[in-house]
């Protein structure tokens, strides 16, 4: 089964030319993650496919070209709740606070800001229309960022196969997830700057950050699995959720990363990030008006929840 639904999402990706056109659902995520989420958007139309790209009615930039549909749903918070919740986020990370305190205040910060996207996700589900329109549209597959798995619950609750297509997880989850062999003495855990090659105690640091990561993304992702649990009618566990995703797409490069297995299912496309180019704008204060801004603000976050973005 797990076969099949591999073959059939690749052969819809990637192949297009040969077989019938798809349809795909699309759940991005907003930000700097939708950029390059876009030229794969963008090019899977051209290719006729049909795409729908799902984005909540407030949204940082989540622009498209004419050729794909957009549906949007109506969401409960304004621009300015949004602004807000990210700005505090990225003013932590440039106040250099000491240590136990930035770790603390961080995580209180991301917090609020999942907060705000699970708000997003409770809105999309509530709005029967949206619901409505979705199951009526007989999708192939969904293609979305999982962030915060608003993309995974809708393709659990619609019996779809979905690709990710993403940076990365906190936790290690996008590498536990798939079941890639993981073993603590010998891959490091983000942060604690140890080689494959440990000492008898760096591997006890290790074990330990990898106890610590349960903890921090269970507590992180509590509101959403609760939420995910009821719309499944079922009790989900956060690797439940993503670990029957047919295709990682992982924009990052395999070369820049700890060295460690991964599946057959997971493609590095980290060139894709460079797919659009243009000069850097200048930043002169902080709530910015610029593009380029946003998009590395959440270069920031990137860096913050899985190592090395740049
Ligand atoms: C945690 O975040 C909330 C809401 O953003 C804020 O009111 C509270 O003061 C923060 N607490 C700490 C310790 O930063
Ligand atoms: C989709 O619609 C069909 C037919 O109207 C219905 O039987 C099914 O329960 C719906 N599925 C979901 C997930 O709402």
């Amino acid at each position: 089964n797990m076969t099949l639904r591999l073959c059939c999402a690749w052969i819809f990706i990637l192949l297009p030319g040969l077989s019938d056109a798809g349809k795909l659902l699309v759940v991005p995520m907003d930000g700097s993650h939708w950029l390059s989420m876009r030229q794969v958007v963008e090019k899977l139309t051209e290719r006729g496919h049909e795409v729908v790209v799902l984005i909540p009615e407030v949204s940082w930039q989540m622009k498209t070209t004419q050729a794909c549909t957009v549906k949007t749903y109506p969401v409960s918070y304004t621009l300015e709740e949004l602004d807000n919740a990210f700005h505090e986020y990225v003013a932590t990370h440039l106040k250099d606070l000491p240590f136990p305190l930035n770790v603390l205040v961080l995580y209180n910060n991301s917090v609020h800001v999942f907060h705000t996207f699970f708000v997003q996700c409770k809105n999309l589900f509530n709005s029967k229309e949206t619901l409505q329109y979705l199951n009526q549209s007989g999708f192939d597959a969904i293609l979305t960022d999982p962030i915060f798995m608003c993309g995974a619950t809708l393709a659990n609750y619609f019996s779809l196969p979905f690709v990710f297509f993403m940076r990365g997880f906190p936790c290690n989850l996008h590498y536990e997830a798939p079941q890639c062999p993981s073993p603590l003495s010998y891959t490091p855990r983000l942060f604690t700057f140890n080689s494959d090659r440990m000492t008898f105690f760096q591997r006890v640091e290790n074990a330990l950050v990898a106890l610590l990561e349960l903890v921090y993304c269970n507590s992180l992702y509590k509101d959403m699995i609760k939420f995910s649990s009821e719309v499944l009618q079922r009790d989900v566990s956060l690797l439940d959720l993503l670990n029957s995703a047919s295709i990682w797409l992982l924009r990052f490069d395999f070369v820049f990363e700890y060295v460690r297995p991964v599946m057959p299912n997971m493609v590095f496309i980290g060139g894709i990030n460079c797919a659009q180019r243009k000069p850097l704008c200048k930043v002169t204060h902080f709530p910015m008006k610029c593009d380029y801004v946003v998009s590395g603000s959440l270069v920031i976050w990137n860096f913050f929840i899985s190592g090395n973005d740049l």
